[in-house]
């Protein structure tokens, strides 16, 4: 099928290079010109595992244009994945969305075009960008449009880090549209994938078990309804292990053991119940607003979810509580914060826990030092001011440090060399914020190691 992907996001450049790997003529769009340059090289702007290889086997199949001419014209499906940045008030900003629609509609010259939402918006929103592509539709082609095209939307269930796989190994596919010849389009698109007809890339082989991929075929307010109630969801189920954490904390319990004993039920499941500093990222913060100002247009409080933020919220500051349970006092001490990215394999610093708590440290008159091993470059550009406590030698993290706090979980971290840290810090302290560590290993060594919910480990004497 013509495919064409207007926004070359994670979203926007993962679905394109999947659909092209899979046979389909696919055009990426993105008004970013050095982004389509660096594409057309066959580089990736973003860091996302096995996506430049991908890229580099899909590229028979990819066109990279700023020009939606190129793109639109004749296409079977157009997918909008442009950025939809949380507002103020909670609400995401639709302005690229809009202009990105309006752009859309002034180029469409097929027969029968699907225009896909794959843009995180406010439920309903499939109604607004296709009143938006009827309007500009009408301008740009004199009259009115008569089923030339039709809206779906077909929410995205990727994480950062693992994409590719999210993409090509989905747990389900959801579409919604009300054009039934729109699902059918879609439902054809999708097809190698919902059959796992598709020879597996050599770089992501095939996970075992995986038969037909469950398609979700509804209507269009209903598929919007459950992107947000899927990423509020597991956003809650974080909150709520960090939240039986504490209590974990108070009576002297495991907590990764509480969450594996809970986990094993099959219906709750074991995925999403890793305790520690919390969510971030461009998701769970932005969805979870989202649907607390939606419900609130309908006069709907929605006490769970908003339990949800406060508790993830609170994770941060405890940080800075459990330092001072163990330092006592924050002011003039020497804190080295391991790991920047929301999470490990991304770049990504949106919403970061690490940049909360390293701000938080600061305004408690803390002297902090800064390391990861991904996202140092684009924390230069984003964050310039803490930028100053950034280091690219973990050493200097460690060097005088009176504690040091396990931000993300990156390998990197686990397989430092951490018998020769522990003699350069002043105390040799660990919060393990993402209980990544080998608690054992590192009391052995001769650190007194933390975790959220536990006390300080003392390092064994014998090793004093
Ligand atoms: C999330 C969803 O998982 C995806 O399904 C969804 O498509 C995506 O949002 C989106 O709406 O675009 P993502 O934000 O990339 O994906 O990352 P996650 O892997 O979900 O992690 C989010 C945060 O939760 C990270 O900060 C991670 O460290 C934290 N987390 C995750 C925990 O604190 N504990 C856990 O058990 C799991």
């Amino acid at each position: 099928m013509k495919v064409c992907v207007v926004g070359t996001g994670y979203v926007g450049l993962t679905t394109s290079v999947s659909l092209a790997f899979l046979g389909h003529d696919t055009t990426c769009v993105d008004l970013d010109k050095q982004k389509i340059d660096t594409l057309r090289a066959g580089h990736c702007p973003i860091y996302e595992p096995h996506l430049e290889a991908l890229l580099e086997q899909a590229l028979p199949h990819l066109t990279f244009t700023t020009d939606y001419a190129v793109g639109v014209a004749d296409a079977d499906v157009v997918f909008i994945a442009v950025q939809t940045p949380q507002l103020d008030n909670g609400n995401p900003d639709l302005q690229y969305l809009r202009s990105a629609a309006e752009s859309v509609a002034q180029h469409l010259r097929g027969d029968f075009t699907v225009v896909v939402n794959k843009s995180t918006v406010p439920i309903g929103s499939g109604n607004w960008v296709d009143a938006i592509l009827r309007e500009a539709y009408e301008r740009h082609h004199g009259h009115r449009p008569n089923g030339q095209f039709a809206v779906a939307s077909n929410p995205e269930f990727l994480r950062e880090g693992t994409a590719l796989a999210d993409t090509l190994y989905p747990d389900r596919i959801v579409i919604g549209s009300d054009s039934q010849a729109s699902l059918d389009v879609l439902n054809q698109l999708y097809r190698p994938i919902l059959n796992q007809s598709f020879t597996p890339p050599t770089v992501l082989p095939r996970p075992a078990g995986i038969g037909a991929v469950p398609l979700i075929s509804t209507d269009l307010a209903s598929a919007e309804l459950i992107k947000y109630a899927a990423n509020a969801f597991l956003a809650l189920k974080i909150s709520y292990i960090n939240e039986i954490a504490a209590i974990a904390g108070k009576v002297g319990a495991d907590i990764r053991e509480v969450a594996r004993g809970t986990g094993l039920d099959a219906r709750i499941g074991p995925r999403f119940l890793n305790p520690g500093i919390g969510w971030g990222g461009s998701c769970f913060g932005k969805d979870t607003a989202a649907l607390i100002a939606t419900a609130s247009e309908y006069h709907l409080p929605m006490p769970i979810v908003t339990a949800a933020r406060d508790v993830n919220h609170r994770q941060r500051t405890k940080v800075i509580d459990r330092l001072l349970d163990e330092l006592h006092i924050i002011k003039g001490r020497k804190i080295g914060i391991l790991g920047l990215a929301f999470k490990p394999d991304t770049d990504d610093l949106r919403d970061s826990p690490a940049i909360d708590i390293a701000n938080l440290l600061l305004e408690r008159g803390a002297r902090i030092t800064l390391h990861d091993p991904v996202a140092a470059d684009r924390f230069r550009r984003e964050q310039p001011t803490l930028a100053e406590h950034l280091t690219n030698r973990v050493d200097d993290v460690f060097d005088d440090a009176d504690a040091i706090v396990v931000a993300t979980e990156w390998a990197h971290y686990r397989d430092l060399d951490w018998a020769k840290f522990a003699p350069t810090m002043r105390s040799p302290l660990v919060l393990d914020g993402r209980h990544c560590l080998n608690a054992d290993r590192l009391t052995e060594l001769g650190y007194r190691y933390l975790t959220m919910t536990a006390p300080a480990i003392p390092p064994r004497s014998d090793t004093q």
